[in-house]
């Protein structure tokens, strides 16, 4: 059995208090709640304030998984934050969240992996403790979907909710913590699944604003069968590095973008959905801070328990894609 480097002290979330249900959405668009629900398994999602910034929910998540760890801003050495939607292209909202916490003594960065940004992170953290480079870290997914979803595109809209997840990783004392990983990305398919417009290609004008080029856009179906396939295979990957199969998975936690992708996946990995954790429908896809939302929720429903031998998997734009094997 692998010797974990790296493992979790605390663990916090945030999500905004304003919530978009699928009513809502047939008021404004040609939608339909049925629709919502058999094609994705999405209720409802909690959707930031106009003042509420991709750092705000970041510096509340922190700062609850500092208390938990018993830890101050000033303890962590390193902040790295997985995003897709930074609150400005420069600089990171990473430094703007050291910022907000009066974290001095950090370095900080962003990780730009889309839906699979916190996974990446963690792998990155757990490298740093690996090499000597950081001791106390705080890992991010945090994201304001709804300032980059188009609002009169029903094939997109419905999906994404706001939301942020921390943890603070620390040196692990060989019992509990990371146990695998595996990270994998391809970006000859960046196409279906981006936002063209405001980079340096299509620098922000007036035609941007006018043909929604700033906005997510999505292959959906391309993007379905790519998560599947690639969900599949790297559950399959993380498990075969840490030396396990599936049965000895007590709950796998996966990336909650649409409740058939969680399904195929965890008939792929065979593991049974008993032993799967969803909250797709209450959350939509958060992006990088759906895993950890969810693992924060399957803590608290005593569905996630100390010892159990938790796989996580995830897929996102890039495409990147990638999964984890945790000791809880
Ligand atoms: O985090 C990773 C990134 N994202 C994902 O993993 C999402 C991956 N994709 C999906 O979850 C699904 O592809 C969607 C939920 C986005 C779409 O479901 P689908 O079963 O693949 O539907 P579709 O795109 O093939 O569209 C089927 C029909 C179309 O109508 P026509 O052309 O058959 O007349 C769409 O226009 O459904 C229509 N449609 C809608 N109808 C009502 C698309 N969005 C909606 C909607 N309400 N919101």
């Amino acid at each position: 059995m692998t010797q974990p480097v790296a493992a979790f002290a605390g663990l916090g979330v945030s999500n905004p208090e304003r919530i978009l249900t699928n009513a809502d959405f047939e008021r404004m668009l040609d939608t339909s709640d049925s629709w919502i629900r058999e094609r994705t398994g999405i209720r409802e999602r909690h959707v930031a304030g106009p003042e509420q910034t991709t750092a705000m929910l970041a510096r509340d998540a922190s700062l609850a998984a500092l208390a938990e760890a018993g830890m101050g801003p000033d303890d962590i050495d390193t902040i790295i934050l997985a995003t897709a939607t930074p609150d400005r292209l420069l600089p990171s909202t990473a430094c703007d969240l050291q910022a907000l916490l009066g974290a001095r003594n950090a370095n900080a960065f962003d990780i730009g992996a889309a839906c699979s940004g916190w996974i990446y992170g963690l792998v990155v953290g757990e490298s740093m403790i690996a090499a000597g480079a950081a001791e106390r870290l705080l890992v991010l997914g945090a994201e304001k979907l709804s300032a980059v979803v188009d609002y009169t595109d029903r094939s997109t809209a419905v999906l994404f909710g706001d939301g942020a997840g921390a943890v603070v990783l620390i040196r692990s004392d060989g019992a509990r913590g990371i146990l695998s990983s595996y990270l994998k990305s391809d970006g000859t398919l960046a196409e279906l699944l981006w936002r063209p417009g405001g980079g340096t290609v299509h620098p922000p004008s007036e035609e941007m604003l006018k043909d929604h080029s700033y906005f997510i856009k999505m292959a959906g179906r391309e993007v379905f069968k790519n998560a599947v396939r690639s969900m599949a295979d790297a559950a399959a990957r993380a498990l075969e590095r840490a030396g396990l199969v599936a049965d000895e998975v007590d709950l796998l936690v996966p990336h909650q973008a649409n409740i058939r992708i969680i399904e195929a996946t965890a008939a792929h990995a065979r593991i049974p959905m008993d032993r799967v954790y969803v909250n797709v429908d209450r959350y939509g896809n958060t992006s990088s801070a759906s895993i950890p939302i969810a693992l924060d929720e399957a803590r608290r429903c005593g569905q996630l328990k100390p010892g159990m031998t938790v796989l996580l998997v995830t897929f996102g734009a890039g495409f990147t894609w990638g999964s984890l094997v945790l000791r809880w």
